[in-house]
């Protein structure tokens, strides 16, 4: 609507923003909104998006007419979804309130629908169950597809046949992996547009809803100090870095039909590249920014095998305790060589990052949990202190840290004279510490993104050439790890990793930081 009115829309509105504006402002009181959770009793469905639905709510930022329904094979009463869900909700928007009458009042809008996921019948009776709660309003639906990739073309299918009709929206939340490779994730987008336009897609990254990770685009254009040093003219390399301390327990299954590429560097990392390395936006508007992403990884070479490390975690006894192979898992293949770890150099060929390395380094069962960006910065030309840091000048270099996660912040790494008499340096941090700065706790990626699907808000969402653009990048590579057998270099649970990961970095001069 907005666009409509201030004139930015290029091109003809499509069916869903025609919808979106004539639903808007009109029938704000006489509209509705409802939620369904396919595959509702699953892992995601209970740690996540429950969760996130209530934290909106107790926040005021749910429509005054809503419902929530879970739908999945699973038989289960209402009662019983909202005892499940009674148990992964919590009071972390402010604890010292009890939020309990407020978790009563949230449940009582969850009911639940028992259905196959390629049933027409079955989601012809959610259908029913929807409209009885819509009331007569204007019913706007969306669904969140949080089931296994073999099954989200049937669940839409089906569940576009009971869309809402007339002039409300409705909008398919999708969960990754989308597709394997190049081919795989355009069959998958060629499959949805049977049933959906593009706009009513939501392709859900939850790294994008990170607070971090929205930062980062205020952080480069609202600063001066940053912006100008942004290229290669200033910045040596930039380190984005995933780390978990646990392994795939539990999610084996599906982690080796994937492995860390795909789980990880293909989409949250590589976002996180995109928004780091993107030129200006036109605007603020999600097409805006997602015209700029796609540019910055259309200019990216593909990914060579030689710039490429695979590990595999094995067992390892610490303080007693036998921590298992990630081959332990049961549902793991004997002999599996997927990569649970893998460190790449990726290169940007435009007029801003020529040469200059991106290093990505992702990997689970490692020595501790974190995800952060690392700018290191070129040395001071000249420099008059350089004496001070001997032969290693590199520990001279300023550095940005972006600590996404845990225990969010921004520091900058600078040289300080080290008070006293003498001529000491020395390097400390410029600190903006997220829970020493701002009291409120921040809100999970899927608050986030739970409500800007729900606002039509596309910015934080994938669209299908970016996908094309991220999986071209990655899939000769894959392909060629698979073709060839590549044997990962296999590091104990809970260390830092394979050594080959330092080998890689030091053939582009980068010490991980
Ligand atoms: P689950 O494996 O828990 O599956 C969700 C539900 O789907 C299950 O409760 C089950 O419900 C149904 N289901 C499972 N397997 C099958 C099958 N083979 N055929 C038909 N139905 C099946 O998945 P998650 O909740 O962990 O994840 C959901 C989606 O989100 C997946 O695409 C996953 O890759 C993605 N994801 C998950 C994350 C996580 O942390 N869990 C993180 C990021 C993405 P029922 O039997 O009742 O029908
Ligand atoms: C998911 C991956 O997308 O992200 C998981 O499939 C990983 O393997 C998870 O554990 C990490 O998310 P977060 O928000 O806990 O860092």
């Amino acid at each position: 609507f907005k666009k409509l009115k201030d004139g930015l829309l290029s091109s003809a509105p499509s069916t869903e923003e025609m919808k979106e504006a004539a639903s808007f402002d009109v029938n704000k009181d006489k509209s509705t909104v409802s939620i369904t959770v396919v595959g509702a009793s699953g892992d995601l469905a209970k740690k996540k998006i429950f969760p996130a639905l209530f934290a909106l709510y107790y926040e005021g930022c749910l429509p005054e007419h809503f419902t929530i329904f879970g739908y999945a094979r699973s038989k289960m009463t209402d009662a019983e979804l909202r005892n499940m869900v009674s148990k992964t909700l919590t009071c972390r928007i402010d604890k010292r309130e009890n939020c309990g009458e407020k978790m009563d009042e949230f449940l009582k809008r969850c009911f639940y629908h028992s259905g196959q996921y390629g049933s027409r019948e079955n989601f012809a009776e959610l259908d029913k169950k929807l409209k009885e709660h819509e009331g007569g309003r204007v019913s706007n639906r969306l669904f969140y597809l949080s089931i296994p990739p073999n099954i989200f073309i049937d669940a839409v299918k089906c569940a576009s046949s009971s869309a809402s009709s007339g002039i409300g929206w409705t909008r398919v939340i999708v969960e990754k992996p989308f597709g394997r490779d190049s081919g795989s994730s355009a069959a998958l987008t060629k499959a949805l547009k049977q049933y959906l336009d593009e706009d009513q897609i939501f392709r859900i990254d939850h790294y994008l809803g990170k607070e971090l990770v929205e930062n980062l685009s205020v952080l480069r254009f609202s600063n001066l100090i940053f912006e100008p040093l942004w290229s290669r003219q200033y910045i040596r390399n930039v380190q984005l870095i995933f780390s978990e301390d646990f392994g795939t327990e539990g999610r084996g299954g599906y982690f080796d039909n994937y492995g860390i590429i795909r789980d990880i560097m293909q989409n949250h990392l590589l976002q996180i590249l995109a928004l780091f390395a993107m030129e200006t936006p036109v605007s603020l508007d999600a097409e805006d920014i997602r015209n700029e992403k796609v540019k910055v990884l259309r200019s990216m070479r593909p990914l060579q095998l030689e710039d490429v490390v695979v590990g595999q975690y094995k067992s390892h006894t610490k303080g007693g305790v036998t921590y298992p192979a990630y081959t332990d898992d049961n549902t793991v293949p004997k002999g599996s060589l997927t990569p649970t770890f893998a460190a790449a150099a990726l290169f940007i060929d435009n007029a801003r990052w020529d040469g200059v390395p991106f290093l990505m380094k992702a990997g689970k069962a490692l020595h501790n949990k974190s995800a952060e960006i690392r700018v290191q910065f070129r040395h001071v030309p000249g420099n008059l202190y350089n004496r001070n840091f001997g032969t290693d000048l590199d520990r001279a270099t300023n550095e940005l840290v972006i600590r996404v996660q845990p225990d969010e912040a921004i520091y900058l790494k600078i040289n300080n004279k080290v008070p006293g008499l003498g001529m000491r340096l020395d390097r400390s941090n410029l600190n903006l510490h997220y829970a020493a700065r701002y009291s409120k706790e921040i809100p999970d990626a899927y608050e986030r993104l739970l409500l800007d699907a729900i606002e039509g808000e596309r910015r934080l969402f994938i669209r299908s050439d970016e996908l094309d653009a991220a999986w071209a990048l990655f899939t000769p590579v894959l392909k060629e790890l698979e073709g060839k057998k590549i044997i990962p270099e296999y590091y104990p649970y809970g260390s830092r990793g394979p050594v080959g990961a330092h080998y890689l970095a030091a053939r582009y001069k980068v010490r991980w930081g």
